[in-house]
């Protein structure tokens, strides 16, 4: 069981660290005592970072949607953008524009396709991935390129999430799901956040479950994001696929009465 927990060395960011702690049921530590822990959020006047303590080589890893290698890929991955424009469909057919995001992770996607213009949702279950998130999310939509965009961020787990949305009306048009894969994958994300992705959060081996419920939920449309060569989630059929270097969305088409 890996052991997380949040820290600073800034005397005036004890009581943000103190927040931070009570939000996400972290224990805080002195920055000293840091070795004990396999993983430490870091609180600096520049964010809040994720290290591990026992792998100084990893570096540490900072959601950073204005600079930094998520930052550099949002301006330049065109075709990623193109990929999951298309997988979305023509905006002008849907009669609305809303976005649920079941599996946020580093957010990347979610940003993506809140930049296209749609209200995004984003779902997280890990408090740890929730807790960076959060920090890279608002420190973007302080910054006036991304004032307009509209993206909210649920610190929940999407079954937990989708079963109360069926007892409303407020259903999504759209509801996307990239889980994690089995090592192999390869994918947008770089080595490096994959490798602290994958030990904090696991394997994701329930999303299977997730795709049905998606299904009944969505008003318009369920995409899920593969490894360009993967059996379909859940071995349920996709009405069609685009299908991109590395990746595949799969799209399954809702039809409501
Ligand atoms: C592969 S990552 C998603 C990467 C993301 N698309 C991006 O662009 O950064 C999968 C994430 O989904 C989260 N996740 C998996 N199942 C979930 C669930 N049932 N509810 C909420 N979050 C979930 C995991 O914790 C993990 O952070």
């Amino acid at each position: 069981m890996n052991r997380f927990a949040v820290t600073t060395a800034e005397p005036s960011l004890q009581q943000a660290v103190q927040h931070l702690a009570s939000q996400y049921l972290l224990p805080t530590i002195p920055i000293t005592k840091q070795e004990n822990f396999d993983f430490i959020l870091l609180l600096t006047s520049q964010g809040l970072s994720l290290q591990n303590p026992k792998k100084k080589d990893w570096g540490d890893l900072q959601v950073d949607f204005l600079k930094g290698k998520i930052g550099y890929r949002l301006s330049h991955i065109q075709s990623q953008k193109q990929l999951l424009a298309k997988a979305i469909g023509p905006k002008k057919h849907l009669k609305t524009n809303t976005i649920l995001d079941l599996t946020a992770g580093l957010g990347s996607d979610g940003f993506i396709l809140a930049q296209l213009g749609f209200s995004v949702t984003l779902l997280e279950r890990s408090p740890i991935i929730t807790a960076l998130l959060a920090d890279g999310l608002h420190r973007a939509l302080r910054h006036k390129k991304y004032s307009t965009i509209n993206i909210q961020l649920i610190h929940r787990d999407a079954m937990l999430y989708l079963q109360q949305l069926m007892q409303t009306q407020n259903l999504p048009d759209i509801i996307y799901l990239d889980p994690m894969y089995p090592p192999s994958r390869k994918s947008a994300l770089a080595k490096k956040e994959m490798c602290f992705l994958r030990q904090i959060v696991g394997n994701d081996s329930d999303a299977e479950t997730l795709l049905p419920l998606a299904i009944t939920c969505a008003q318009q449309r369920v995409i899920v994001k593969r490894p360009r060569l993967a059996s379909a989630l859940a071995e349920l059929k996709p009405q069609h696929s685009i299908v991109g270097k590395q990746h595949r969305f799969d799209i399954y088409l809702v039809t409501r009465y």
